[in-house]
Parts: structure tokens; C-alpha cells; sequence
């Protein structure tokens, strides 16, 4: 069977990191991997071309995939068009129309890496974290939201925009079970974490995730607030296996953990539905004041197809090889600006392709 990857290059970077990762994914086909790939536009790209960030077709494309490759969104030019109309509503939309709520952000420091983060190398070396994001809820979605003319307290008959925080029970339950499952395949340690001490959603959140753990006796769950985790990553990383969030901590959390690992530009994510359905996207954004000038680090990508192989396709074998290829590159090849230092050949994120490609043909 081939497998139907749709990729979505998307705004800024996007396009010259999916390449690299079609690039290597390819380049396994020498090794039997049956994969081919169809394009559709999405984001600001979309919105060019046809007058709306996430076309029909392009959701229709992922329906008819085995999974979806997808680059990034985002368009400053674009920020004044109404919300709907906006790149990031894209991400968002296509999210929701494929109900992918379980969102995996992995944040592990590779030795290589240890000292390109701005942290000392002995409080993130070793570092392996697992964050998994509920994607598909939260102030994200929840309704209502808008704005209208305050009708109370102090600042009544002014102007003022409002969103809504909020959690079914079967949302924290699914999202629960998945990282739970994921704390059992790792060290069997999960963080739950919250805001209880002022929130209802969330001390609803930490009421529903304890009792699921009823089930998971194997598994060693704690609760943390949310300020005191985004403290306790910078303080002692290492003290986490995996943690589980709602959508809005767990988009700050990731953002904080991936500086941890040395560069955005090395974290790749998963977001599956509950038939591990997949769309497969670094978690950096499009960083537009770097596109297409070949400076973007396309590693995340790269990193993302291989838990592509992994986590849809159950194709273990050929993920590892992607990892494999991706430390190799790090000990000993050349290096794109975001983490490169002294010793080290500069390269751009075609010279990083070409340096994958190389290290997959030689294992
Ligand atoms: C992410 C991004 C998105 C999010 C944006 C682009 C809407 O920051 O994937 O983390 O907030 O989820
Ligand atoms: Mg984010």
C-alpha cells in the first residue's frame, strides 16, 4: 500500500522546510517506504490564491490522506483582515474540521545540542519531556466570545471583548487517557497542569484527570499550577516526564520548553484524532523575517515526518532512521544559524537536506 501524504507548505518559512522534509522522506523510498504526496494551499498562501485561509478542497485533500505534512501559518500583511480570514484561523480550522485533539510536543535536549541552550548545560542535558496538548478546546474555541458594551461593574457602558475558557468532561477524559497511555510507554510519571486555585474550568480539569488516573494505578500523577510549572521548566526541567495541559497553557508551555532544547527550530509535534489520524507540523511559526532567504532550520519538519512514520504508521524502523540521521547531522555536520557556534560549518536549510540525505545513505 502507498501511503497519501497531503502536504501544506503554508506561509514564510513553510515551504522550504516541507521541502526538505518531502526530501527526506523520499529518500526512504531507496528502502522500500511507498509514500507520495499531493499539495494544497493553506494560510495566508490560501487566502492569496483563492480568497479564504483553509479552502474546501484543502480540508477535503486531508480527508482523502493517510496523514497530513503541514509547514506553518502566519502573514503580518495579512493581520489587519478579519479573524476568519486570518492565516492562524487556518491551523486552527483544519485542527477542529479533523477533530485532532490530542496534540504531542516532545521537548528532549540532544547531546549535541546541550550547549546551544541558553540554559547551563546541567540543568537541561538529558532533558526528555513529553507535553501533550488538548488542541481542540479551551479559550481556543469555547463560545461565547466577541464583543459587546459592558453591562456591570466599574467599567459598565465601556467597550469591552470577552472570550469564553471551558472543558466537557469528555474533552479532559480523552485527552486524560492519552497521556496517560503516553506516561506508561515512558518513565510512568504525569503532570496535570492547571490553574484550580482560581479557575473553575481547570479545577474542573484536575477533578476529571484524577479520576481517570483511577485507572492508570502504574502511573504516578501530580497536579501543578501553571505558573509554578512555567518556574519549575526553567528550574529543574528534568524533573518531568510527561506533562498534560489545555490548549492555551499547553501553547505557552511548549513555546517556553522548546527554548530549553536550544532552538524552536528543533521541535517537531503530532495532532491526532482518536484513530491516530495525524497532521504533522513543527511548533515554530513562519517566521517571515527569514523566508525563503535558505536560513530556516527544517529539522523540526524533518523530525515531525518521522513521528508521522511512527505514530500513524506504526512504522518504527523508519522513524528511529530519521532520528538517527538527525543526531548524526548534529554531532558531526553543518549547522543552520539558530544553532551554530564556534567549529562548526554554517549551513541553510537546503545544506541541512543535503546533510540528512547523506547521513541516511550512509547508515
Ligand atoms: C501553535 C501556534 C498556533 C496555536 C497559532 C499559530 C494559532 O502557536 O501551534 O502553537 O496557538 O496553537
Ligand atoms: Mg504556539
Amino acid at each position: 500500500m502507498t501511503l497519501k501524504i497531503a502536504v501544506m507548505p503554508g506561509d514564510g518559512i513553510g515551504p522550504e522546510i516541507t521541502k526538505e522534509a518531502v526530501r527526506v522522506l523520499e529518500a526512504l523510498r531507496t528502502d522500500g517506504l511507498k509514500v507520495e504526496f499531493e499539495y494544497a494551499p493553506i494560510g495566508g498562501a490560501a487566502y492569496r490564491e483563492t480568497g479564504h485561509p483553509l479552502p474546501e478542497s484543502t480540508v477535503a485533500l486531508a480527508r482523502a490522506s493517510d496523514a497530513v505534512l503541514f509547514g506553518a501559518v502566519g502573514d503580518f500583511s495579512l493581520d489587519t483582515l478579519p479573524r476568519h480570514l486570518r492565516p492562524e484561523q487556518a491551523i486552527l480550522g483544519i485542527r477542529k474540521a479533523l477533530n485532532l485533539f490530542a496534540n504531542f510536543r516532545p521537548a528532549m535536549v540532544y547531546p549535541e545540542l546541550a550547549d546551544a541552550s541558553s540554559m547551563r548545560p546541567e540543568i537541561v542535558a538529558g532533558m526528555d519531556i513529553l507535553i501533550v496538548r488538548e488542541l481542540t478546546g479551551d479559550i481556543y474555541f469555547g463560545t461565547p466570545r466577541g464583543h459587546r458594551i459592558c453591562e456591570d461593574g466599574p467599567f459598565k457602558g465601556d467597550r469591552e471583548a470577552f472570550d469564553t475558557m471551558r472543558y466537557a468532561e469528555t474533552e479532559i477524559r480523552r485527552i486524560a487517557h492519552v497521556a496517560f497511555q503516553a506516561a506508561r510507554k515512558r518513565n510512568g510519571k504525569l503532570c496535570s497542569v492547571d490553574k484550580a486555585n482560581v479557575l473553575e474550568t481547570t479545577q474542573f480539569w484536575r477533578d476529571v484527570v484524577t479520576e481517570v488516573a483511577k485507572e492508570y494505578p502504574d502511573v504516578a500523577l501530580s497536579h501543578m499550577y501553571v505558573d509554578n510549572c512555567a518556574m519549575q521548566l526553567l528550574k529543574d526541567p528534568k524533573q518531568f516526564d510527561v506533562i498534560v495541559t489545555g490548549n492555551l497553557f499547553g501553547d505557552i508551555l511548549s513555546d517556553e520548553a522548546s527554548m530549553l532544547t536550544g532552538s524552536i527550530g528543533m521541535l517537531p509535534s503530532a495532532s491526532l484524532n482518536e484513530n491516530n489520524f495525524g497532521l504533522y507540523e513543527p511548533i515554530h511559526g513562519s517566521a517571515p523575517d527569514i523566508a525563503g532567504k535558505d536560513l530556516a532550520n527544517p529539522l523540526a519538519t524533518v523530525l515531525s515526518a518521522g513521528m508521522m512514520l511512527r505514530y500513524t504508521f506504526g512504522m518504527e524502523e523508519y522513524a528511529a532512521r530519521i532520528e538517527s540521521a538527525v543526531k548524526a547531522v548534529l554531532a558531526t555536520g553543518p549547522r543552520t544559524g539558530d544553532i551554530w557556534r564556534d567549529g562548526k560549518v554554517k549551513t541553510g536549510t537546503q545544506g541541512m537536506g543535503d546533510a540528512l540525505l547523506a547521513a541516511l545513505a550512509a547508515q
